[in-house]
C-alpha cells in the first residue's frame, strides 16, 4: 500500500487556512497555492538519492553531496493544477512540465479528459503529479492511468487538500503511488465536493465564478 504523507508544517496549514476563506480573493488565492507547492515540494523531494563527488572548494579538495538518479517532471492536472507549478519550479528549476486536461463532469462527477502532453524522456525522469484537490479521486486516478500508460513508473501524487474516500480510491487503484497532502478533511458533500473543503480550486484561482 503507498505511503499518506500529510505536511503538517506550521507554514502550510497557516497558508491553507488563508486560503479556505471564502472571502481569499483571487490574487491571494494564487499566491498561497503557489506557497504551499513550494513548501510541499520540499517535503516531497526529501528523499531524493544523493551521489558523493569531489570538488575544490577555495580552500581544499573534497567530497561532497549531489542529487543522483532520475530527473523531475511535474505533471499538474489542468485547470488547477496548474497554480502549483511555479512553487514546484521554483525548487527543482531543472524540472520539465508536462500537462495533462481533465475536467469533472457536473452530472456524473467522472473525469473526462481533453489534453494530455507528457516530456518524452520516460526512461530518464520520476513524475510528480499535483493538483490542490483529491475529493473522489477520480481525477487523480485517471491521469495517473495516462502517465503509466506513457511508460511512467515512479510518480508521486501532490494535493492540498483531500478527504477518506478520495485517498483510499487512489490507494486501491495505484497502491505503488505515495500521497502529499495539506490537509485529510472530513467528506464529500452530495456533489461530490469537500467538506469543509475550499470550494471549486479552478474558479477560486482563475475567478470563473
Ligand atoms: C477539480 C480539481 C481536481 C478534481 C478533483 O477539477 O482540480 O482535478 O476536481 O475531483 P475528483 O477527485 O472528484 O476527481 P475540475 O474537475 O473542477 O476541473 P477544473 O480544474 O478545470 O475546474
Ligand atoms: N473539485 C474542487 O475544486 N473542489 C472540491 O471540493 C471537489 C472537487
Amino acid at each position: 500500500m503507498s505511503k499518506v504523507t500529510v505536511v503538517d508544517h506550521p507554514l502550510v496549514q497557516h497558508k491553507l487556512t488563508l486560503m479556505r476563506d471564502k472571502d481569499c480573493g483571487t490574487k491571494d488565492f494564487r499566491q498561497l497555492l503557489e506557497e504551499i507547492a513550494m513548501l510541499m515540494a520540499y517535503e516531497v523531494t526529501r528523499e531524493l538519492p544523493l551521489e558523493e563527488i569531489e570538488i575544490e572548494t577555495p580552500i581544499t579538495k573534497c567530497k561532497s553531496k549531489i542529487i543522483a538518479g532520475k530527473k523531475l517532471g511535474i505533471v499538474p492536472i489542468l485547470r488547477a493544477g496548474l497554480g502549483m507549478v511555479d512553487g514546484v519550479l521554483a525548487l527543482v528549476p531543472t524540472a520539465k512540465v508536462g500537462h495533462i486536461g481533465l475536467y469533472r463532469d457536473p452530472e456524473t462527477h467522472l473525469p473526462v479528459e481533453y489534453y494530455c502532453k507528457l516530456p518524452m524522456d520516460v526512461a530518464e525522469r520520476d513524475l510528480i503529479v499535483v493538483d490542490p484537490m483529491l475529493a473522489t479521486g477520480g481525477s487523480s486516478i485517471a491521469a495517473i492511468d495516462f502517465i503509466k500508460r506513457r511508460g511512467y513508473k515512479t510518480i508521486t501524487l501532490m494535493c492540498l487538500v483531500g478527504c477518506p474516500e478520495g485517498i483510499a480510491a487512489v490507494q486501491k487503484a495505484h497502491p505503488d503511488v505515495d500521497i502529499y497532502i495539506a490537509a485529510i478533511d472530513e467528506k464529500l458533500n452530495e456533489n461530490k465536493y469537500i467538506v469543509p473543503g475550499l470550494g471549486d480550486a479552478g474558479d477560486r484561482l482563475y475567478g470563473t465564478k
